[in-house]
């Protein structure tokens, strides 16, 4: 049996979607805070169990007869989220489950300046750790969330960004779940770390071009970094703005700039490129 856990949140959703057009819900389980959340499912034969990741027996049990498990990263930060991901691994091996997918981001390290690739890279080390087979997917910036960053630069003509000219692999959620539901149903992923992202590397001026229309050109302006997190404070809890700022500083330093030929090979297909993705909103 294949367990899924966050199949409440988008990805997790498009995931159980995919892996239901491929295989029968009987093989298929969820575990999630709040099983009325997704009853959708149930309804189509999947069995939706409870847990949190707080609570490492619900997990022991909610992983009874499960062989491969998908932990989506949790949504907190920091040592709550390694230690939430730490009960998740420890309830997989007390359970019994063979293998582990884990959705990680690119180039973790001790010292990412994008702070959540430090709990992607201490999650990773515990997976190996634990003796489970283990696959890893660490997963591009998504390009759903670009408007968040490009705010209202396709009006107003200038797309400010403290990137230089950094690049990022941008993907589609609905890519990287499909990517991960063929690879959850086929062999051959054991104990690898795959790259998922486009296998083009944008850079914030390529984006400002994509956005340029009708006669409009969009330009792109490379602000200074600590402008930028200034900005953010006025909007931000101090911690958001951090990782905002950090992730800024990550793509001019091109840690999302990890060109890989995986996502195009396990979907069999190009993946969503930037220009059909702006068509598209
Ligand atoms: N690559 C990127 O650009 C990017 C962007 C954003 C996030 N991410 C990471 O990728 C993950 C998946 O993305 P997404 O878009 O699907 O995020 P999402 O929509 O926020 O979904 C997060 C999922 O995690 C579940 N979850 C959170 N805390 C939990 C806990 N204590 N116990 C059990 N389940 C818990 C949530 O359940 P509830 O419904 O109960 O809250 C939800 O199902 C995120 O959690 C984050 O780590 C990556």
């Amino acid at each position: 049996m294949i367990a899924i856990t966050g199949a409440s949140g988008h990805l997790g959703k498009a995931i159980l979607e995919f892996l239901l057009s491929k295989t029968n819900p009987e093989s298929l389980v969820t575990i999630v805070r709040d099983p009325q959340k997704i009853a959708e499912f149930a309804d189509k034969g999947v069995a939706v169990r409870q847990g949190d990741y707080e609570d490492q027996t619900s997990f022991v049990t909610g992983l009874a007869g499960v062989d491969t498990l998908l932990l989506i990263s949790s949504a907190v930060l920091g040592d709550d989220r390694v230690r939430q991901h730490s009960n998740v691994i420890n309830a997989a091996k007390e359970a019994g489950v063979k293998h582990i997918f884990y959705t990680s981001a690119p180039n973790p390290s001790p010292n990412a300046l994008f702070t959540p690739a430090i709990d992607h890279f201490r999650t990773e080390n515990l997976i190996i750790e634990s003796g489970l087979t283990y696959t890893f997917f660490r997963n591009n910036l998504y390009l759903d969330v670009l408007p968040m960053v490009i705010g209202d630069a396709a009006q107003s003509g200038k797309l400010y960004y403290p990137a230089g000219e950094g690049k990022v692999n941008f993907v589609l959620r609905t890519d990287i779940a499909e990517g991960l539901a063929n690879a959850l149903t086929t062999e051959g992923h054991e104990n690898k770390v795959y790259d998922i992202g486009a296998p083009t590397a944008l850079s914030f001026s390529d984006i400002a071009n994509g956005l340029s229309h009708n006669g409009t050109t969009v330009e792109y302006v490379d602000i200074p970094g600590s402008a930028y997190e200034a900005e953010l404070v006025k909007h931000l809890p101090p911690v958001a703005a951090k990782i905002y700022a950090g992730m800024a500083e990550g793509i001019k330093q091109n840690d999302f700039n990890v060109p890989s030929p995986t996502l195009e090979k396990l979907l069999g297909r190009t993946p969503v490129r930037l220009d059909a993705y702006l068509k598209s909103l």
